[in-house]
C-alpha cells in the first residue's frame, strides 16, 4: 500500500495550524498566508479569539477571515508584523521553500519579508529531500511574451493552465526545469525583467517550519530573518 495514502493530510494541516495559532496573542499584528492549510489556521485563530490585527495575502483569505470574525486590515502603513503564518508546497531540510501553488506567492513573500517571524505550517507530505519543479512565477502582464522568451534561457516555463490573473493583474506561470541550486535559480529567475516574483523562498526568510505528523507536530527552527 502507498504509505502516503495513509496520511490524513487535512488532519495534519489542522494540527500544524493549531500549533502556530497558539503563537498569536492579544495586540499582535499578524500576516495571514493563503491556501488550504491557512484555512485551518483561520479556524484555529477564530477559536482562540485573541484580539490581534490581521493582514491577508489574498482576497480569499481576507474573505474567509472576515467571515470568521477576524479583524482584517489593509496592509497600509504596517512597518512590520509580529508574525506571519503561511503554508508551503515544498520544504527542504535547509529551509528553502517552494510556494505559489495557489498563485499568491508575490503577496506572500512581501508579507513574509515584513514579519519579525515567518512561520510555515505544513502537513507531512510537504517536506522533501530536494526541491523540484514546478516553481511558480508571477510575470508582469505588460510584455509577457517577451518575458517568456527571455525566461527560456533559464529553463522551460509555461503559463499555468486555467490560472487567471493574480489579484495584482500578474500572469501566473510555472518554471518546469530542474532545481539543482535553489539560490542560483532564484537569482536567475529574479534577474529577468518582467518577472514580478518567483516562488522560491530562502531560508533567511523562514523562522520556523511546523510540520503536522499524525496527531503531533515536528517544530523545526530555521535561520530566520536578520
Ligand atoms: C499559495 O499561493 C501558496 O503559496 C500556498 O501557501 C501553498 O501552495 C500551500 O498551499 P496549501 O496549504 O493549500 O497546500
Amino acid at each position: 500500500m502507498d504509505p502516503v495514502a495513509e496520511v490524513d493530510v487535512e488532519h495534519e494541516k489542522a494540527v500544524a495550524a493549531r500549533a502556530a495559532a497558539a503563537l498569536v496573542e492579544d495586540g499582535m499584528t499578524v500576516g495571514l498566508g493563503t491556501g488550504s492549510t491557512v484555512a485551518h489556521l483561520l479556524d484555529a485563530l477564530a477559536v482562540r479569539g485573541v484580539a490581534a490585527r490581521y493582514v491577508a495575502t489574498s482576497p480569499r483569505t481576507e474573505e474567509r477571515a472576515r467571515s470568521l470574525g477576524l479583524a482584517v486590515e489593509p496592509f497600509g502603513s504596517h512597518e512590520h508584523f509580529d508574525v506571519a503564518i503561511d503554508g508551503a508546497d515544498q520544504v527542504v531540510p535547509e529551509g528553502w521553500l517552494v510556494k505559489g501553488g495557489g498563485a499568491a506567492h508575490t503577496r506572500e513573500k512581501v508579507v513574509a519579508a515584513t514579519a519579525d517571524r515567518f512561520v510555515v505550517i505544513v502537513d507531512s507530505t510537504k517536506p522533501v529531500p530536494a526541491l523540484r519543479p514546478p516553481v511558480p512565477l508571477e510575470l508582469l502582464a505588460f510584455g509577457t511574451a517577451s518575458t517568456l522568451r527571455r525566461l527560456a534561457a533559464v529553463g522551460p516555463v509555461r503559463v499555468r493552465p486555467g490560472a487567471g490573473p493574480s489579484p495584482d493583474g500578474g500572469v501566473i506561470c510555472d518554471y518546469l526545469g530542474a532545481v539543482e541550486d535553489p539560490g542560483a535559480l532564484a537569482g536567475a529567475l529574479g534577474s529577468v525583467p518582467g518577472v514580478v516574483e518567483h516562488g522560491l523562498f530562502p531560508p533567511g526568510l523562514v523562522a520556523d517550519v511546523v510540520i503536522g505528523r499524525g496527531d503531533g507536530v515536528e517544530w523545526r527552527r530555521v535561520a530566520g530573518p536578520g
